[in-house]
This record gives C-alpha cells, sequence and structure tokens, in this order.
C-alpha cells in the first residue's frame, strides 16, 4: 500500500526568472529547490508524516541524539530531464538499497525502497520546473538524508528518525568541468577500517576525511585516495569516489578497480562502469590495486589512465597522484580516450541519448 503524502505547496516559490539564471550557472549544492519531503518515524508509529512541503529550516531540540553521536545517514542521486520532458533518475532502486545497508550499519530505521523512491516522485512532481534543460552536463541533485530525532543522551540507537529529501540543481562538482585533477595519496591518515563504516554512507565517515581533504587541498589536490587501514598498502577509493586504472589501449584495454574490500562504499556508478567497460570490450578487473602500483606504473607509462567515478564526480580523469615523497603524473595531464569514452557511453544513457538496454533509467515525472 502506498504511503500518502501530505502536499503542502510553497507560497511563494523563486520566480522563474530568478530560477532560470540559477539554472544557467548552478556550480554544486548552491541552491535549493522551494519543497522538500519529510517523513518521520518512531517506534511506536513506523513510518508516519510523510510532506511533501516547503523547504526551510528544521528544528529540533537540542538533546536530539544526532546531535551528539552523529546517526546520520545519506545519499547521493541524480533526476535528468529527458529529450521527452520527462525527468528520470539514474538507478534511484539502487540508493535506495543502499540507503538501507546504511541505515541498518547505523542501527537507524530501515526506510521501505518503496517510500525512499515515493519520496522522489513527490518532491520531482512539485519542483519538475527545477530540473535543468535536457541535452546539457546540469541535473537535479538529489540528496536523501535521515538523522536521529529522539531527545536524549544515552549512548543508544535512537527510537525517533527524521528523513528528509532535498534537491540541488548541479553542475560539474569539480571546477574545470572534465579536466583532469590532482590527487593527494594519503599516508597519515585512512578512511575507514575492515569492520568500520566505510561500507555506509554516514556523515561521520566525511567529517573524518575532511582533515587529509584540507592536506591534499594544501598541497593542490581536489581529492584524496586512501589506503586500506590494516596494511596501508592498498588502494581503496577517494573521499568521495571510487576509482579505476586503466592499462593498455585499444582491444588490448584493461579496465582495473578495487575490490570491495569491506571498507569501501559500492559505488553505484562504479557498478554501472563496471558493465559498460565489459560491453565496450575491455578486459574488466576487480583486484587489489597498491599505492606502489599506481606510483610506479604511472611513472613507466604502463598505467595510461586513472579516474575517479561517483554521482557527484561522474568520471573525473586524474592526472597527477601527489604524496609526501613527490608526485607522478599519468596519462600527460589530459583526460584518456578510455575515460572519456566511459564517461559519454554513461551520460548518453542518463541524459536519454543513448538506449537504457539496462532498464537503469526510473522515469519519475511523465513528459
Ligand atoms: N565513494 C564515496 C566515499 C562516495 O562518497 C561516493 C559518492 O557517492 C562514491 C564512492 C561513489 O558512489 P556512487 O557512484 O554511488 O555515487
Ligand atoms: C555523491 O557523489 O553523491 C556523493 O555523495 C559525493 C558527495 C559527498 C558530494
Amino acid at each position: 500500500m502506498s504511503t500518502q503524502f501530505t502536499r503542502v505547496p510553497h507560497p511563494s516559490p523563486l520566480p522563474a526568472d530568478r530560477r532560470a539564471e540559477i539554472l544557467a550557472d548552478p556550480g554544486f549544492g548552491r541552491f535549493f529547490t522551494d519543497h522538500m519531503v519529510t517523513i518521520r518515524w518512531s517506534v511506536e508509529k513506523g513510518w508516519h508524516d510523510a510532506t511533501v512541503g516547503p523547504y526551510g529550516p528544521l528544528s529540533f531540540d537540542p538533546a536530539s541524539m544526532v546531535l551528539h553521536y552523529g546517526q546520520e545517514i545519506f545519499e547521493g542521486l541524480k533526476a535528468y530531464k529527458q529529450p521527452d520532458g520527462s525527468i528520470a533518475c539514474f538507478r534511484p532502486e539502487a540508493n535506495a538499497a543502499r540507503f538501507r545497508g546504511s541505515a541498518a550499519r547505523l542501527a537507524m530505521a530501515e526506510l521501505p525502497d518503496d517510500l525512499f523512491l515515493d519520496a522522489i516522485t513527490e518532491l520531482l512532481t512539485a519542483d519538475r520546473e527545477w530540473a535543468p534543460p535536457a541535452g546539457g552536463e546540469e541535473s537535479l541533485y538529489l540528496r536523501p538524508f535521515m538523522i536521529a530525532t529522539e531527545v536524549g543522551l544515552g549512548v543508544r540507537p535512537a527510537s525517533e528518525y527524521l528523513f528528509v529529501l532535498i534537491a540541488s540543481p548541479a553542475g560539474p562538482y569539480f571546477a574545470g568541468g572534465v579536466k583532469p585533477v590532482d590527487v593527494w595519496l594519503a599516508t597519515d591518515y585512512t578512511r575507514s577500517s575492515l569492520g568500520g563504516t566505510g561500507t555506509a554512507k554516514c556523515g561521520g565517515n566525511y567529517a573524518a576525511s575532511l582533515l587529509p581533504q584540507a592536506q591534499g587541498t594544501a598541497h593542490g589536490c581536489a581529492q584524496v585516495a586512501y589506503l586500506d587501514a590494516e596494511e596501508r598498502k592498498w588502494i581503496e577509493e577517494m573521499g568521495s569516489n571510487n576509482l579505476f586504472f586503466v592499462y593498455g589501449s585499444d582491444d588490448q584495454t584493461e579496465v582495473v578497480t578495487p575490490t570491495l574490500s569491506g571498507s569501501i562504499l559500492a559505488g553505484i556508478t562504479r557498478d554501472s562502469l563496471l558493465l559498460l567497460a565489459k560491453e565496450i570490450g575491455c578486459q574488466v578487473t576487480e583486484r587489489r590495486v597498491s599505492g606502489q602500483e599506481w606510483l610506479e606504473n604511472g611513472a613507466n607509462g604502463t598505467l595510461t589512465e586513472v579516474f575517479g567515478c561517483g554521482t557527484a564526480a561522474v568520471i573525473t580523469p586524474i592526472g597527477k597522484v601527489k604524496h609526501h615523497g613527490g608526485e607522478t603524473s599519468i596519462g600527460g595531464n589530459e583526460p584518456g580516450p578510455v575515460t572519456l569514452r566511459l564517461r559519454k557511453l554513461l551520460t548518453d544513457i542518463q541524459r536519454g541519448d543513448a538506449p537504457d538496454t539496462h532498464s537503469w533509467m526510473r522515469t519519475v515525472v511523465p513528459a
């Protein structure tokens, strides 16, 4: 049975001319649409009070558990205006499933997938004018999240949660579009360890990444690549995307990505690219990749391309990898052909410019 949402239209949505200005150059995560979805959960009532209403401040008690022990999870997915005028999301069922997995790891209530998907439909229906026009680089980034709202300072799973869905028009995550970014190989800090929360998308993982991120920024890097916590040897992923390594060229191309080790976030883009790369004839390998391999094979030229991938980052080529001992440049600091080909394959499907042979796109607002 589908949940009934209470619909409260915004009394004064942003004027169309101001919205058009924002959509022309949205940046990333700077502007938000007119509405948001909220759904509450409590032990007594389960999921209740589903509402799509005006975007605005949340108000909660200073002793709300999220503020003290960090019970917070989130997702990131994108909606794209299609050539026929409909709005479709890329693999939202996968985000719904990962959101449940994150909730389970953080001992939070699990939002049923149909409610996650209904929330998206409700918000995009209310804010359909906010989807950037078809055919461009822009999309509408959706940020579902959930926080513990029970009041109390006891350290235990909360008995009340608030799920919220907001949306933000998005251009390229990294300034400069598809130009290669430099990456800082962290050796002082790790992102997560086996048995930790690395496979969950919780705010705490990102809080812990901010200091190494600042270190990377100080070295002119846009992202941080992490090694495993046990041996400090194996490449895991970056602060907000997964990593791919490309060997060879043409019909001898091998695409390698680190195995999901138990401390890596299972990226939906990563999963999609493994399939697309296979379909274009690449040999696709999930295995351990050491930091040393990246540096050595980058320097000797056998490693031809490295790129990061994720919802926000899409596919971002990596130019240099920097570390305390120096730096190595890959692919002459230009985006490589495999990187660009996979990027086009993926974004063409997302924008409705190529057949969706895997049924990855879900129409949420009809034309
Ligand atoms: N790894 C981390 C740490 C991330 O934050 C993200 C972004 O969501 C990814 C990987 C890529 O995941 P996805 O492709 O599902 O967006
Ligand atoms: C995403 O790609 O959706 C992410 O979650 C990255 C983000 C932390 C900006």
